[in-house]
């Protein structure tokens, strides 16, 4: 940031209204600019934190179908339920919006209108695809296909979710609707374009003025503008009824295209917020505009939207887009349709009052550079290991003690030594250090250092000793007990953008008003003689039995989402051939694991022709001591062959699910002899 601003609008990317709130929304935007926005409230700066609920485009109207109720009555149930849990959660949005609102409705028809009366847009009629089964053009995720890209092969129709490439319908590999599955027909149809191709070198010109933004995004959207044919035109309207209506003669039945809405959705919000000065936000070239998102809106905001501000010329373009890359759930990816995420609502039930831990979780592992992993063993860690036997550990010391000699009344500090004088420089440098990681979006950093603060204190109680000291020295006692409540009062400052409800606690327990930013490079926030409040912890442990129960709930997501695949059909095969196998039933004699392997048995079978050995891959789904005894199935005139080293003569028939269970073929009547004939 070379340039000194008055004033900051922060926003954060509007979630689709289709769905709850998960971690991975928390960790890519909604908690960074939190923090950020909190910091510049502590700092007293002139800041709005604007959001709201994204209530067009496909992935409202698929979710209405699906659940049979209108794009209205979805967007009303998850609008709530997002704008209630963010809040909860002390996301501290000035405003949290809708883009179904007539103040948006208004705001966004008339941008586009500016662009039309400008001829920004090219008109085009093109052939488009269309289901003729569902009567319906298939814009966006309304089909699927192949991306060209990365050969994804469940690509949308304008975004490939696994590269992060944007597409157009038709560049889809063997496109299907999500309709009714079956393969598009092409019709023409008239759309406006946003030439991207012509505003390249535009574009070019301003990224090359942020070449200081984070690698993630620049990158992105440098691969873009030298990806082989460059930028391409992108349709700003779609063929479908719910949306914004194009404002255009000649367009009934089109609406605006989401990622065209839906940023103007930003600019519609801070209007609700501040009718009568929101243009001071917007159009100021003193005004300083960052928005923070996930990795898979860089090309939207960072292309698209400042393409549609500069063309449109009332407004000031991004200084900062800090966006994210994607956090994934112990291993796999956050997935909505697979139930693969922890819900924000369901955590807020789950764990209350325990806003902090996630808070603190997310932001120590957030994925700032690169896809990073949540388990909820590290949580119970971050939990146990940090929040309580860091932080909370110092300031239950701290309080304790102070009651214990002092009655809560903050002793007076008398002679410093030289080691004191050193913990004092130190305290005051940290909210300068805290800050310049924030200021520049490594919000990890910024937490690790807060947590140095309490580690500072924890070092100082256990280099002094009060609770020995106190013994033979009271008057060096009250200096150190001083200084332990000032490092005190500095966490409850510097970690309320990371940890806000632990910091009012920390300020109430200190019986002390909140205090901003500039304060905490003070030494001397409590006074002598100042009465504290009664002690009370600040995090308790987290047990494992807590955490058994949240993995297993995402064990029974994932074992209710094992789909039944059926295997297609083998190609035919003659009597003949079938005939040639000799198929008997047997019973198991022995059985004992192959050494070294985890999937063989070495099984001695009962042909009733004759008793053989067969190694067989079944050791993960039957137990030797088990199986003796056992009836099987098995074919016994397959040539032998040597597995690890044990000669195999022949092979047990087992029947395989779709989840890849295993299971032995039995004759159902009992009295069935080995050696019987399968035919
Ligand atoms: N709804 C989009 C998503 O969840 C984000 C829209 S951000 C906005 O991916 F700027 F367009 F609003
Ligand atoms: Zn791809």
């Amino acid at each position: 940031m070379a340039q000194t601003y008055k004033r900051t609008l922060v926003t954060s990317a509007l979630p689709y209204a289709n769905g709850p709130v998960h971690i991975g929304h928390l960790a890519g935007c909604y908690l960074p600019s939190d923090i950020f926005v909190r910091y510049k409230r502590s700092k007293g700066e002139d800041v709005l934190f604007i959001c709201g609920s994204d209530e067009h485009g496909v992935p409202i109207t698929i979710k209405a179908k699906k659940e049979g109720i209108t794009p209205q009555d979805v967007v009303d149930k998850y609008h709530k339920m997002m704008g209630d849990s963010f809040k909860e959660f002390g996301i501290s949005f000035d405003v949290y919006s809708r883009t179904s609102s007539k103040i948006h409705h208004q705001t966004a028809s008339d941008f586009f209108t500016v662009l039309y009366d400008k001829g920004v847009f090219t008109e085009q009629v093109t052939e488009q695809y269309y289901d003729d089964e569902a009567k319906q053009f298939l814009a966006d995720r309304y089909i699927v296909g192949t991306c060209p890209k990365c050969t994804n092969p469940n690509a949308y129709g304008d975004q490939c979710e696994k590269c992060g490439s944007t597409l157009n319908p038709t560049d889809l590999i063997d496109p299907k609707s999500t309709l009714s599955g079956s393969k598009p027909i092409l019709k023409e149809t008239k759309n406006w374009f946003l030439p991207l191709d012509k505003l390249q070198p535009k574009i070019q010109a301003y990224l090359d003025q942020h070449t200081d933004w984070k690698n993630n995004v620049y990158g992105q959207c440098k691969s873009w503008l030298d990806s082989g044919d460059g930028l391409q035109p992108r349709s700003m309207t779609r063929d479908l009824d719910w949306g914004v209506p194009v404002p255009v003669k000649g367009a009934e039945g089109k609406v605006l295209y989401v990622w065209f809405d839906a940023p103007i959705g930003y600019i519609s919000a801070t209007k609700e917020l501040r009718p009568n000065d929101w243009e001071l936000y917007w159009k100021d070239k003193d005004t300083r505009l960052i928005h923070f998102i996930g990795k898979d809106n860089i090309v939207f905001h960072c292309i698209i939207f400042q393409s549609m501000l500069m063309e449109h010329g009332d407004f000031i373009l991004a200084d900062n887009v800090p966006a994210n890359e994607f956090l994934n759930l112990e291993g796999d990816k956050i997935s909505t349709s697979r139930n693969w995420a922890v819900w924000l609502h369901e955590y807020l039930l789950e764990f209350k009052d325990k806003q902090d831990v996630l808070r603190y979780t997310l932001c120590a592992n957030a994925p700032e550079n690169k896809d990073n992993d949540f388990t909820w063993k590290d949580f119970q860690a971050k939990n146990n290991n940090e929040l309580v036997a860091i932080l909370g550990n110092f300031v239950n010391r701290t309080l304790v003690l102070t009651h214990k000699f002092y009655n809560g009344q903050v002793p007076a500090s008398e002679r410093y030594t030289k080691e004191d004088l050193i913990v004092l420089e130190e305290l005051a440098a940290f909210p300068d250090k805290i800050a310049a990681s924030i200021e520049q979006f490594r919000f990890r950093e910024a937490l690790s250092e807060m947590m140095n603060l309490a580690r500072l204190g924890n070092k100082y109680l256990a280099e002094t000793e009060p609770w020995k000291l106190i013994k033979t020295d009271e008057e060096r006692v009250k200096t150190v007990m001083n200084i332990a409540l000032q490092i005190t009062c500095n966490l409850a400052i510097v970690c309320e953008p990371f940890i806000p409800f632990t910091s009012s606690k920390l300020f109430a327990l200190l019986n002390m008003p909140t205090l901003k930013w500039h304060a905490a490079k003070q030494t001397s926030n409590m006074a002598a003689g100042h009465q504290i409040n009664k002690d009370e912890l600040l995090f308790a442990k987290i047990e494992d039995a807590e955490i058994e129960a949240q993995v297993k709930k995402l064990e029974d997501s994932k074992a209710a989402n094992v789909q039944t695949v059926i295997a297609p059909s083998k190609p035919e095969t003659s009597f003949d051939d079938f005939n040639k196998m000799d198929i008997r039933t047997g019973t198991i004699l022995e059985a004992e694991r192959v050494p070294k392997t985890d999937k063989l048995l070495k099984l001695k079978i009962d042909t009733g022709i004759d008793q053989r050995t067969v190694v067989s891959g079944i050791a993960e789904y039957y137990k030797p001591e088990d199986i003796i005894g056992q009836q099987v199935s098995i074919l016994v005139n397959l040539a032998s062959r040597k597995i690890k080293g044990i000669e195999s003569q022949g092979m047990i028939l087992m029947a395989a699910n779709s989840k890849g269970e295993l299971s032995f073929i039995v004759p159902t009547k009992s009295d069935f002899n080995n050696g019987s004939e399968i035919k």
